[in-house]
C-alpha cells in the first residue's frame, strides 16, 4: 500500500494541456506552474518580453519633464514626457556600465547617472558623457535602449519586443468588445496596491473566477450573486481576452456607496462589465466607477497587484467626494482581503505533492479561457512532460 501516491493520485493527475479541453472535461494546471522558478523564467521570456503591458496613466507623467521609472518583470524601464508632449519609453541602464539613470517619479530636465555623471535627456537620448572624449570616445548619436509605447484611453503601454504585433491589433478585441470601457473619459480618483504571496495568475485567475464569488464574498458582494447552472454569457476573443457584461446589483442598490452614474451608461439602471486582457490586465465597470488591475510577478510566490480606480470628472468634487472615495477604497480594500486568504493558501496547497488538479465549474469560464492562451503562449508540451516523468 502506498500511502504517497494513492490510487486517486495517479488517476487524476492532469498534463498542462488538460485546461484546454472543452470546459466540461478540462482541469486547473498543475502546482509546479505556480511554484517553479524555471516557469517564472519562462514567462518573462515568452509573456513580458513579449506583450504590450500597460504600466501607467498618462495623467501619471502629465507634464514635460514627468516621468516614472519602474522595473518590469525585473527590466528597469523609464516612461517619461517631452516638452512636444510625446510619451517615451526606454532602458534605464547607463550606456556606461548599466547603472539605473532615473529613481522613482518625478519632472526633471536630464537625467544623471550616479555613477560616472553621464547624462541624458527626458528622450533617453545622451546628452554627456564627462571626459569621454580625453579618452578618444565619440559617443555622439547615442541613446538609452528604446522600448516601444503607445498610449490608449489615457494608458502607457510597453512592448519591449520590436518584432510584436502593432499595439492596434493587440488592442483591437477589446476596443470592440467593451465600447463601455471609457478610461480615456476619466481620471485616476486613486492608486491602490496589494502586496499577495500568491503567483500573479492566481490573482488573474481569480478576478475571473464567478465560483469563488458567493463563498469568499458572502459578507460583501456575493450575497447578490446568484448564479445558476447556465454557461456564463462571456464573450471569448482572440488572444486570450474575454469580456463580460451583466446586472451588478451589488453596486447599483447601495445607496451609500455610489458616485453619479457614468454619462455614458444613459438609461441603463443596472449595469456592469468586466474582463481580461492577456497577460495580466483585468478591467471593470459598475454603474459608477472603472476600475483595472495590473498584475507584477516579483517572484513565483509574491505579486504586487496594482488597482487603479477611476471616475468621469464630473464626479469629482460632487457633495461629500472625499468619504464617499474613502468608503470606496475600503470595500475594495476589504473585496482583496477576503481573496487574500484563499490566494495565498492556494499558493501553499499547489506546492504540495499531494495537490491534483481538480476539474473546472462552468462558472470558470474566463479563467479558462485565459490560461487556455497562457498555455499556447508557452508551449507547454516539453515543460509538462520534463515534469511529469
Ligand atoms: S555607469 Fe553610468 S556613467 Fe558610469
Ligand atoms: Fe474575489
Amino acid at each position: 500500500m502506498n500511502a504517497i501516491e494513492p490510487k486517486a493520485h495517479r488517476l487524476f493527475r492532469q498534463p498542462v494541456t488538460a485546461i484546454q479541453n472543452d470546459i466540461s472535461e478540462a482541469h486547473h494546471l498543475p502546482g509546479f506552474i505556480y511554484t517553479s522558478p524555471d516557469v517564472a523564467r519562462q514567462e518573462k521570456e515568452r509573456i513580458f518580453m513579449r506583450e504590450w503591458l500597460c504600466v501607467a496613466r498618462e495623467e501619471e507623467i502629465a507634464r514635460p519633464g514627468d516621468y516614472i521609472a519602474l522595473r518590469i518583470a525585473g527590466e528597469p524601464v523609464v516612461v517619461s514626457r517631452t516638452a512636444d508632449g510625446k510619451v517615451h519609453a526606454f532602458m534605464n541602464v547607463c550606456l556606461h556600465r548599466g547603472v539605473e539613470v532615473a529613481y522613482g517619479a518625478g519632472n526633471t530636465e536630464l537625467f544623471r547617472c550616479p555613477y560616472h555623471s553621464w547624462t541624458y535627456g527626458v528622450d533617453g537620448k545622451l546628452i554627456g558623457a564627462p571626459r569621454m572624449k580625453d579618452a578618444g570616445r565619440d559617443m555622439s548619436g547615442c541613446e538609452l535602449p528604446r522600448v516601444r509605447s503607445a498610449t490608449w484611453q489615457g494608458w502607457v503601454f510597453i512592448n519591449f519586443d520590436a518584432a510584436a504585433p502593432e499595439f492596434s491589433e493587440f488592442i483591437a478585441p477589446l476596443e470592440q468588445a467593451a465600447p463601455w470601457y471609457r478610461t480615456g473619459e476619466c481620471r485616476i480618483a486613486r492608486k491602490l496596491t496589494f502586496d499577495v504571496a500568491c503567483n500573479w495568475k492566481f490573482i488573474a485567475e481569480n478576478l475571473l473566477d464567478w465560483y469563488h464569488a458567493s463563498v469568499v464574498h458572502a459578507g460583501t458582494f456575493g450575497k447578490y450573486y446568484k448564479l445558476g447552472p447556465e454557461a456564463l454569457p462571456a464573450k471569448l476573443l482572440p488572444q486570450g481576452v474575454s469580456v463580460i457584461e451583466f446586472d451588478n446589483r451589488s453596486r447599483s442598490l447601495d445607496p451609500n456607496l455610489p458616485f453619479p452614474k457614468l454619462p455614458w451608461l444613459k438609461d441603463a439602471s443596472v449595469f456592469s462589465g468586466k474582463g481580461a486582457i492577456f497577460p495580466n490586465i483585468n478591467f471593470w465597470s459598475g454603474m459608477d466607477s472603472l476600475r483595472m488591475w495590473h498584475l507584477w510577478p516579483e517572484s513565483p510566490d509574491k505579486t504586487h497587484a496594482v488597482c487603479y480606480i477611476l471616475l468621469p470628472e464630473s464626479s469629482f468634487g460632487t457633495e461629500g467626494f472625499d468619504a464617499k472615495l474613502d468608503q470606496y477604497c475600503n470595500y475594495v480594500e476589504q473585496v482583496a482581503l477576503e481573496d487574500r486568504g484563499a490566494l495565498e493558501s492556494l499558493q501553499r496547497g499547489v506546492a504540495s505533492a499531494h495537490f491534483v488538479p481538480g476539474p473546472l465549474s462552468h462558472l470558470e469560464l474566463q479563467l479558462q479561457h485565459l490560461l487556455k492562451h497562457y498555455v499556447t503562449v508557452m508551449d507547454f508540451d516539453k515543460a509538462a512532460s520534463a515534469h511529469a516523468a
